[in-house]
């Protein structure tokens, strides 16, 4: 018997064909049956790693320029001509890519999201958490059973026992790769935070953690009021110093170097960590939160944005997913509820909370003081 799988090809089902024949009631509902789901998930790295190459080729921004043929492309990219084809048309059949025409005159373009979105030339440009994971977390996953069995991380730290950012941030060019990453997977709730919490309550602001001082200067840029800095390891500093410049916000953002376990945080009405508790085992996360709730004021807001699992633990894919991912990279890092938040913020101090939902699968956790 064959079963369509996704529509994108076909294999025999084995159980079927090895049967007899007979009248059990089952076998209607085992006809029915469709593995198109645990194949599309099972086999979900084909697609994956074909989107990662795109961008590591620069596809996508090559294409920002217009529409080009196979051919061309092969020439530009340095592709051979037995793969060119299968790759182009994959990434159509993946609605990544538009096609005009078939065959040797057929011209593909962007579509309208990946020439916003992964076009490097332009400032909405996401590609760098997909660069990151194609140089990086590809690999390191093909280590997921080990970590479950083992508990401990499956990246660089496997062979050096470093800590992960001390580890990362030796090179330089692995600290600029992971601050693009960072910008790629954060600017959609940077926004979505901008547009959806009520700043106009609080003058100062602090994001901890802040690396390129992305959302300090999203901040700054839609609420002219504030005032804000972004407090990061020293190593960071300049980084975020020239991002700041670029915007021309010197005069309301201010880069500040320091370590949140070792330094008091610096004092703001609302203080910021995205993506932060995540990277952190239980013990280190309350002692961050602790920190925050210092360095508040009466009435002051902690804001963390995360790919807040739901509370029942049953929909949130890619926070769940995150979740792996930091098992990963730390070993005892984990991802969290909006209801393990705000257990954690109310044994802090913190008077009440509450979960804003922002961009895609990311929320903001709120605690008041
Ligand atoms: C996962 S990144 C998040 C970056 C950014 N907040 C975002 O959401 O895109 C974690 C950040 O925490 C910073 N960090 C790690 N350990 C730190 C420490 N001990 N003190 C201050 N910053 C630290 C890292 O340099 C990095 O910028």
């Amino acid at each position: 018997m064959l079963l369509a799988v996704s529509g994108l090809f076909e294999m025999e089902d084995a159980t079927m064909t090895d049967k007899v024949p007979n009248s059990d009631p089952t076998d209607a509902a085992t006809e029915a049956r469709d593995p198109s789901h645990i194949m599309q998930i099972g086999m979900g790295f084909w697609a994956s790693k074909t989107v990662l190459s795109a961008v590591e080729l620069g596809l996508f921004t090559l294409l920002g320029s217009g529409p080009l043929s196979g051919a061309e492309i092969a020439e530009r990219l340095g592709l051979g001509s037995r793969a060119v084809h299968d790759f182009l048309d994959g990434l159509v059949a993946l609605r990544l890519l538009e096609r005009d025409g078939a065959g040797e005159r057929a011209r593909y373009s962007n579509t309208l999201d990946t020439e916003f979105f992964l076009d490097g030339t332009k400032p909405s440009y996401i590609g760098g958490i997909l660069e990151m994971a194609n140089d990086r977390l590809y690999g390191f996953w093909g280590g997921l059973t080990e970590a479950l069995q083992t508990g401990r991380p499956q990246n660089e730290i496997k062979q050096t026992g470093h800590p992960m950012f001390e580890e990362l941030y030796g090179d330089p060019t692995r600290l600029e790769q992971f601050m693009q990453a960072m910008v790629g997977i954060s600017m959609g709730s940077f926004h979505a935070l901008a547009d959806k919490f009520d700043f106009s309550r609080y003058q100062s602001l602090c994001d901890v953690g802040g690396a390129t001082a992305a959302l300090s200067i999203v901040l700054a840029q839609r609420h002219p009021h504030l005032t804000c800095t972004s407090f990061d390891l020293p190593v960071v500093k300049p980084i975020a110093a020239r991002s700041i410049e670029q915007a021309g916000l010197s005069d309301r953002v201010t880069a500040a170097a320091g370590d949140f376990f070792a330094d008091p945080l610096p004092k703001a009405d609302v203080l910021t960590m995205s993506l932060i508790l995540h990277d952190w085992n239980l013990e280190r996360k309350r002692q961050l939160i602790r920190a925050a709730y210092d360095a508040l004021p009466p009435e002051g807001a902690f804001i963390v944005i995360e790919n807040l699992i739901d509370d029942q633990r049953r929909e949130n894919v890619f926070g769940l997913m995150m979740s792996l991912n930091m098992l990963i990279e730390f070993g005892d890092a984990f991802d969290y509820t909006g209801a393990d938040f705000r257990a954690w913020c109310i044994e802090a101090g913190f008077r009440s909370v509450e979960v804003l939902p922002l961009a895609g699968p990311a929320s903001a956790g709120i605690a008041y003081k």
